[in-house]
């Protein structure tokens, strides 16, 4: 399972990337707002130039000329644009225009297995089901990622999962148990995934018996 970055900040981005860790990058105009950017436009093309993948970006529009236009302009800032379009009536139509002209799309805010089978239909790349957002409400969110994941390697349908709406570590393991082909993460459990107080304290253990013995790490003058 690949692990993209949900977040537009690109401090984040810079870190994340750093790690070797993540593929790709996922937004939302939520997020793109608590970035603080005066250019939204800016702030994508720096995403998307530091970024060595896809990077979804959504259009704001509610019909689906509008949408099919932002779509346009959209994937034509970056060679990693995704475009995100909400998968509404209104959605599937721009879905389907624009999956057409070679456009990737990534479809958001699936609350069910329904809806990403339309959105996979319709020709999106990848949809997104909202694991944490469903089980707010009481539902079974990550049922969703399997449900659809089955349903796609069942009939070969090339449309990626991706897990998204991912509020803590353990969604990640289920959602790779699950088969997701992604989840994409916000940099917050990121780091919660990498962290354990047990390699803190194995690795300060190392160290004090390290330095108690006096020894030295010696690396070759001039050495790589
Ligand atoms: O990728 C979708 C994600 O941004 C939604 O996450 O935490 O706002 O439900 P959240």
């Amino acid at each position: 399972m690949e692990l993209f970055l949900d977040t537009a900040n690109i401090e984040e981005v810079r870190q994340g990337v750093k790690l070797g860790v993540v593929s790709g990058v996922t937004t939302n105009p939520s997020l793109a707002a608590r970035a603080g950017t005066p250019s939204f436009r800016d702030l994508v093309l720096e995403v998307c130039r530091l970024v060595p993948g896809p990077v979804s970006v959504e259009v704001t529009a509610l019909d689906a000329g509008g949408m099919v236009r932002q779509a346009r302009e959209l994937a034509g800032w970056a060679p990693n644009v995704v475009v995100k379009i909400p998968v509404t009536a209104a959605g599937l139509e721009a879905i389907s225009t624009v999956s057409k002209e070679g456009i990737k799309v990534n479809c958001t805010l699936c609350f069910s297995v329904n809806q990403c089978l339309l959105a996979a239909r319709a020709g999106a790349a990848y949809v997104s089901p909202f694991v944490g957002r469903l089980d707010d409400t009481g539902h079974d969110g990550m049922a969703v990622v399997r449900d659809t994941v089955e349903i796609f390697r069942r009939y070969n349908i090339a449309t990626k999962v991706i897990a998204a709406s991912i509020r803590h570590p353990l969604h990640v393991v289920a959602a790779a148990k699950a088969g997701a082909d992604i989840a994409t993460v916000p940099f917050k459990v990121l780091m919660q995934m990498l962290h354990h107080p047990l390699t803190d304290i194995g690795l300060s253990r190392f160290l004090e018996d390290w330095k108690a013995a006096g020894l030295e790490f010696e690396l070759p003058v001039g050495g790589h």
